[in-house]
């Protein structure tokens, strides 16, 4: 496949992606064998990840959607979480897997976890693509996790940088000079 122009270099392949994501499926499966889960997926990031996920988890699979909004535009966090758009059910003595983009900082992903726990769920776990841990601010950490990342801003598969990039099929770095634009 053609490197997209705006891309210095892709991090993670297409292959490794959906490699590693079956993986996490298979793991999922195996933990929650004769139980039904609930998937929440946090948007926009998560959706790429989440789909493929679900669809190779043979279980008893719901799905939920949640958005909260921790940056603006650009690539820094605020540290201030909100609740954009909120799950459409309760969760009280579900099995509960919340599916996130990234943990970077780790704020967004605290905060929902504590929000979600506050409802009473049975089991709360948390499953992110990638993992930024030398940005970590808060103590938390990934139950599943796909692929640990250095600390540089990354875009594809869900990830955006200005709303963009959210639809490449592999994880991959900017050139410095697009963040100039
Ligand atoms: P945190 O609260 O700092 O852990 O960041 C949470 C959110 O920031 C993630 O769910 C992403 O949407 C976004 N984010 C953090 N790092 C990156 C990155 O490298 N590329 C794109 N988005 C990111
Ligand atoms: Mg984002």
């Amino acid at each position: 496949m053609k490197l997209h122009p705006d891309l210095e270099k892709i991090l993670i392949d297409e292959a490794s992606i959906q490699q590693r994501v079956k993986e996490i499926a298979a793991e999922i499966t195996r933990d929650y064998a004769g139980r039904s889960v609930l998937m929440i997926c946090t948007l926009r990031g998560a959706v790429m990840f989440f789909a493929d996920l679900v669809k190779y988890i043979d279980l008893d699979v719901r799905m939920d959607f949640i958005a909260c909004s921790s940056y603006g535009a650009g690539t820094s966090s605020s540290g201030e979480v909100k609740i954009v758009k909120d799950i459409s059910q309760p969760i009280a003595g579900l099995d509960v897997i919340v599916v996130e983009d990234i943990i970077d900082t780790g704020h967004t992903l605290k905060y929902l976890y504590n929000m979600l726990l506050n409802r009473g769920p049975a089991s709360l776990k948390i499953c992110s693509l990638l993992d930024k841990p030398e940005r970590r601010e808060v103590e938390l950490e990934g139950d599943y996790v796909g692929f640990k990342v250095p600390n540089e801003f990354v875009v594809g598969y869900g990830l955006d940088y200005n709303e963009k990039y959210r639809n490449l099929p592999m994880v991959g770095v900017l050139k410095p000079e697009v963040y100039a634009k």
